[in-house]
Formats: structure tokens, C-alpha cells, sequence
């Protein structure tokens, strides 16, 4: 199969890296990629948001599957554009079309969604400018800390948690009356504040029959102990130690079963994957948002657990046989843990040479991010610049192998939590 991958990231490292092994594969090609994706196929310099110029390479160059990472060139409609172009119709695509990619687009349609098809989740209303007095008397009847999520994407930057009403009464006129998020705060979800332990699953999906992956738990807050701004993520452990048999069954039965009856039931056709990012709230799934992609960095700590060929999945999925499909997975532990830019998620310096990529052994995988090549030599190109992953029997194992590798790794400035997984790690072993 020729396949073509779009994004940068270390979710695309991770995914062109598990593709790659694949016997199925003829030529990948990744878009833009990065230099860690170079390792694995040819990258390519396409813009992920220009539909015309993807449906022609796919045509020219004979790809039989797109493979869409990021949220980005979903929303933007390309899974629509290939299959509104005769010459790229019958190709596979890794992603919903417009109409899906709303569940992430649209954090209000998203808790329409829920609520019409009777999915667990956390309580809210809508607002949007002509409606800011009644946001504000809404505030005022729930109790703290109080949740406000823009309506659109924000980069992941669009909830915000408030302490105390007065915060969160200015934040809500800020959003709304004076623009501080732009379009993606033309409205706003104010929800009921859910109290509990944030676990990520995972599903491969034609819409009806699904093949679920293994869970993990992502660490969102730069600074040790959970503490300071939220960020991409700055590690993720494989699987959640939540999730045992039974939560999982009902996640199966309340939330992903009512899920993907509620898109049949509304003639939204889906193929890809559904992240559904949950909080364990006593014994209960709530789901606290839907992404129509993998989670970055949860993709590099996940898909190194899949022991069956993913390709041989997508195309089984392309094919409609993806209810004779089986993954297989290892019933180890993974754990990965981000090398960010000393500043990230606010301003940081790029362009530093990393040191140590070559002494990585073989216990650990590097999956590159924001990183670029020049002359043979590789820099910082981002905020998020690599991440570390280590499999193992126990997470304290893997988390080990983790952090003996990432002390191998240098550049000026660079940055890392050391506490990534201890918690759990701890409790486990006791
Ligand atoms: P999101 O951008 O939707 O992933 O939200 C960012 C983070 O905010 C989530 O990962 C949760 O930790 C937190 N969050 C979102 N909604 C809620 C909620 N209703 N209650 C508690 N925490 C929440
Ligand atoms: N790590 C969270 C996300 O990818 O949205």
C-alpha cells in the first residue's frame, strides 16, 4: 500500500514508526513530517490545510490510504475534498469527514451529541454574547471551581478552570464581550466542574464496528506534582491503572455503544480514530470531550503496546471487514515523558542543537516532535521537542528506562518533569 500521513508531531513519529513495520507497505510518504518521520519515509512539503494540493500528490502518486493526524485538516474538510474528487474517492481515509470532525470542531454540538444519545457527561449550558447576563446569573447558581470552554478549537488552550466566581465571571465577559479566543470563543460551555480521575481511550472505528486500543493517562500540567500551565501533554503512561475490567465495561456499554449509535442514528459517517478523553468519577465514566484524532503524546506511549499490524487494520477498516479484525495487545506497561523548550507552553528560544540521539539504546524509542535537520545534525524546532518511550513489565520499570535514556539527552534550555508516573508507579508496587 502507498500511504500518505499528515503532521509533525511525535503522534506522527510514533504512528509512521508502527507503520513502517508493517509487510503491507509499499512507500510512506509524511506531511510536512519531521526529521524523525524522515527515518521511516519521504517527507513532503504540503500545507496539511490544502486540500487541492493533497488530492492531487495522492492522485499523481497512487496512494491507497491518507492517514490523518492532527485535528486540523479534518475540521478543515479533507476526508470530504478526497472523496469529492473522482481521481481520490476510493482511497481510505484515517479521520472523519467535516460532519464528524464537528464532535471535536464544536464543544457545543459535542454536548448536544452526548446528551441527545444519552452519553455520560458533565452537566452545562450554552452561551454567546447576546446571552452573556444569563452566563453570568448561570455562574452564580453553580458551585466552584467553575469550568468555561470555548466553543471552537483553541489550540488546546480553550478551557479554562476558575477558583472563584469573580474569575470566573471576568473570564466569561473577556471570552465573550471583548474576544480574547477570537472565533472560538463565540460561544461558550459553562459545565459542572466533575471531580474525579482523567483517564484517555482510544478507538479505531468505521462508524459502527470499532477496535479499541490500549487507555492512557496524560499529564497535561507543565511543573512537577501537577502544578502549572496546561501544555500539550508532558508525558502519558499506557495503560491508565483506572481502567480496570469493569469501569471499561461500562465505558463500552454507556459511552462508546451510545457513541457510535448516537452518529449512526444522525447519518454522520465516521472512519478513524475517536479519543474520548473521560473522568472516573466514583466508579462512573463522565466524558469530559471528544477528539476525531490520537491524543499527542498518548499515540507514542500507546501504539508501542500494539503487537498486531495496525496498516493490516486500516485497511480492513477501508475494506469493511473491521469486525474480523483482533488487535493484539501487550499486556506490558508504557510510559513516555516529553523533552520540551525551557519556557514552553509560553515563550521559548527554538533552534538548539539536541545532543545524545545517538546513544539512545535499544530499550527506548525517541519519537521526535518539534525538532528540524540541517547538514546532518538535529535542533529544536518547537515547544514539545521529543518525547522518550520504555516498555516494560511494570511502569516503575518502564519509567525507569525512561528517564535513564532522557539523561542522555541535551539541549540548552531543555526542560523535562522527572515525576511523570511516580504517583501510580508507587501505588502499584505497594
Ligand atoms: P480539554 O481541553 O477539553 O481537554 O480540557 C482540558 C482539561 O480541563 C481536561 O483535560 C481536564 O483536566 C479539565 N476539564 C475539562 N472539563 C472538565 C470538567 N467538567 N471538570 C473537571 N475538569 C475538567
Ligand atoms: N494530549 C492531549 C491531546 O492530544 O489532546
Amino acid at each position: 500500500m502507498n500511504v500518505l500521513l499528515l503532521g509533525s508531531g511525535g503522534r506522527e513519529h510514533a504512528i509512521a514508526w508502527s507503520i513502517a513495520k508493517s509487510p503491507l507497505l509499499t512507500e510512506l510518504f509524511i506531511a510536512p513530517g519531521n526529521p524523525g518521520t524522515a527515518q521511516h519515509g519521504k517527507n513532503l512539503l504540503i500545507d496539511t490545510e490544502d486540500n487541492s494540493a493533497i488530492v492531487t500528490f495522492c492522485s499523481e502518486r497512487d496512494i491507497n490510504l491518507l492517514i490523518v493526524g492532527p485535528e486540523a485538516p479534518l475540521v478543515n474538510g479533507v476526508h470530504d475534498a478526497i472523496l469529492n474528487d473522482p481521481r481520490t474517492k476510493d482511497i481510505t481515509v484515517i479521520g472523519p469527514q467535516k460532519a464528524g470532525a464537528m464532535l471535536e470542531g464544536s464543544k457545543d454540538f459535542s454536548k448536544q451529541f452526548m446528551l441527545r444519545h444519552g452519553v455520560p457527561t458533565a452537566a452545562y449550558k450554552t452561551f454567546e454574547a447576546t446571552t452573556l447576563n444569563q452566563g453570568l446569573a448561570f455562574l452564580e447558581t453553580l458551585s466552584p471551581p467553575y469550568v468555561l470552554k470555548c466553543d471552537g478549537l483553541a489550540a488546546g488552550k480553550g478551557v479554562l478552570i476558575e477558583p472563584t466566581l469573580e474569575k470566573a465571571k471576568s473570564s466569561l465577559k473577556n471570552i465573550l464581550e471583548d474576544g480574547s479566543f477570537g472565533a472560538a470563543g463565540a460561544k461558550v460551555v459553562i459545565e459542572e466542574f466533575l471531580d474525579g480521575t482523567e483517564l484517555s481511550t482510544f478507538i479505531l472505528t468505521d462508524g459502527k464496528d470499532y477496535l479499541l486500543l490500549p487507555t492512557a493517562k496524560d499529564y497535561k500540567c507543565v511543573g512537577e506534582g501537577d502544578t502549572g500551565l496546561n501544555t500539550g501533554g508532558m508525558g502519558a503512561l499506557s495503560p491508565a491503572p483506572v481502567a480496570d475490567e469493569a469501569f471499561m465495561r461500562k465505558v463500552k456499554e454507556k459511552v462508546i455503544a451510545r457513541s457510535l449509535k448516537g452518529l449512526q442514528k444522525e447519518g454522520i459517517p465516521y472512519k478513524g480514530f475517536l479519543f474520548i478523553g473521560l473522568m472516573r468519577v466514583g466508579d462512573e465514566p463522565k466524558v469530559i470531550e471528544y477528539n476525531v484524532r490520537m491524543g499527542d503524546p498518548e499515540t507514542e506511549a500507546v501504539l508501542p503496546l500494539i503487537e498486531s499490524d495496525l496498516l493490516a487494520h486500516f485497511k480492513a477498516l477501508g475494506e469493511g471487514k473491521l469486525s474480523r479484525e483482533e488487535m493484539i495487545i501487550s499486556s506490558k506497561c508504557s510510559t513516555t515523558v516529553m523533552m520540551v523548550s525551557g519556557g514552553y507552553p509560553e515563550s521559548y528560544e527554538k533552534g538548539k542543537k539536541i545532543y545524545g540521539l545517538n546513544e539512545i539504546g535499544p530499550e527506548s524509542m525517541v519519537f521526535q516532535a518539534g525538532t528540524k535537520e540541517m547538514n546532518g545534525e538535529i535542533f529544536s524546532s518547537g515547544g514539545r521537542v521529543l518525547t522518550v518511550t520504555s516498555v516494560e513489565e511494570t511502569l516503575s520499570g518502564a519509567l525507569a528506562k525512561s528517564y535513564r535514556n532522557l539523561n542522555k539527552l541535551s539541549f540548552e534550555n531543555s526542560y523535562y518533569r522527572k515525576d511523570i508516573g511516580y504517583e501510580l508507579a508507587n501505588a502499584r508496587e505497594d
